[in-house]
């Protein structure tokens, strides 16, 4: 008897036929992890997707990861499993107030986390994620003041470690990480009084002051895999827990809930699917399809940003 064809099958003969890759972050389902060519943090998919080389990029990760990879991809098709797997950063930050903002502040370099629209983009000078955005704030002229947005925590962080005070922060939140309470983290301390803290720069300063390292979330993975502690407390989206335990399968990862949704997931990444993504790799829909103008803007931080080593 012929055994039964599965969703995982589908893809990856429709992944083969298509000529696509599929690029998974750290915050999709794990059997979307199982079967991703890459699985990365923003600043590695962001990478991956100039260097690929096919027709169709599967982006499992939320919609602005997608049009950074349609700007570097112009001539590719970029699909997304969901379309409303959105961010609460881009949603939080609309295009007008930082168009104003340009007007009345024109010698203001405005740095912009990859979490933003692509409209947002278009009007900033440099980009960063959370993996470069220490290098990328310390990159512009020490007497040039400048913006920084969207994520408030992210920017204070940013600016604690760089020291620079001609730097205005957008006041943007991720509703993931920035719902992380202090106390929780507290209660898990006592509850794993060996444990490592780590922690995604978007948590609360409360969270950061307790943390032993801040990072990005491959940053946060590559950390505990060199640690030599056996416990970690993990104060980001708990999607990373398929990296942490396929690295190091004897660790033990505990994970804290945050306000928002008394969990530690965020919606809007969880939206994608193994269904989904099969759609979307058989109909090419939903797809990222931008103004030519608008990528030609996006593309000039972009690459200002992937020009930093
Ligand atoms: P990373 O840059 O660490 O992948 O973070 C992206 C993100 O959306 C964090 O919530
Ligand atoms: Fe946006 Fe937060 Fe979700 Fe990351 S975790 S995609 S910042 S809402």
């Amino acid at each position: 008897m012929l055994a039964a064809t599965t969703i995982a099958d589908e893809i990856l003969e429709l992944k083969k036929q298509r000529r696509a890759i599929l690029l998974a972050h750290h915050y999709q389902e794990p059997e979307i992890q199982e079967l991703a060519d890459v699985i990365g943090d923003s600043l590695e998919l962001a990478r991956k997707a100039r260097d690929f080389d096919g027709d169709v990029i599967a982006f499992c990760g939320v919609w602005f990861m997608a049009e950074t990879a349609k700007v570097l991809n112009p001539n590719r098709i970029v699909v997304v499993p969901d379309r409303e797997a959105s961010c609460s950063l881009v949603e939080g930050c609309p295009v007008e107030p930082i168009q104003a903002f340009r007007r009345l502040n024109p010698d203001h370099v405005i740095v912009s986390y990859i979490n933003t629209s692509i409209e947002v983009k278009a009007e900033s000078d440099i980009l960063c994620t959370s993996r470069n955005a220490v290098k990328v704030v310390n990159s512009i002229p020490a007497e040039k003041p400048l913006l920084f947005l969207p994520d408030r925590n992210l920017g204070n962080y940013v600016k604690r470690q760089t020291g620079r005070a001609n730097m205005e922060i957008w006041q943007g939140a991720c509703i993931v990480h920035a719902t992380f309470p202090a106390r929780r983290l507290t209660e898990a301390k006592l509850a794993h009084p060996e444990a490592k803290v780590v922690a995604h720069p978007e948590c609360p300063e409360p969270v950061l002051a307790m943390a032993d390292f801040v990072g990005s979330t491959s940053a946060l993975i590559e950390w505990c895999g060199l640690s030599d502690a056996a416990e970690f407390i993990v104060m980001t989206e708990s999607g990373v827990n398929y990296s942490l335990q396929r690295q190091s399968p004897e660790k033990r990862f505990y994970y804290v809930a945050n306000e928002a949704c008394n969990c530690s997931e965020c919606p809007y990444m969880k939206l994608n699917t193994l269904e989904k993504l099969r759609d979307c790799l058989q109909t090419l829909e939903p797809r990222v399809e931008l103004p030519k103008e608008i990528m030609r803007r996006a593309l000039v931080p972009l690459e200002r940003m992937l020009a930093l080593k």
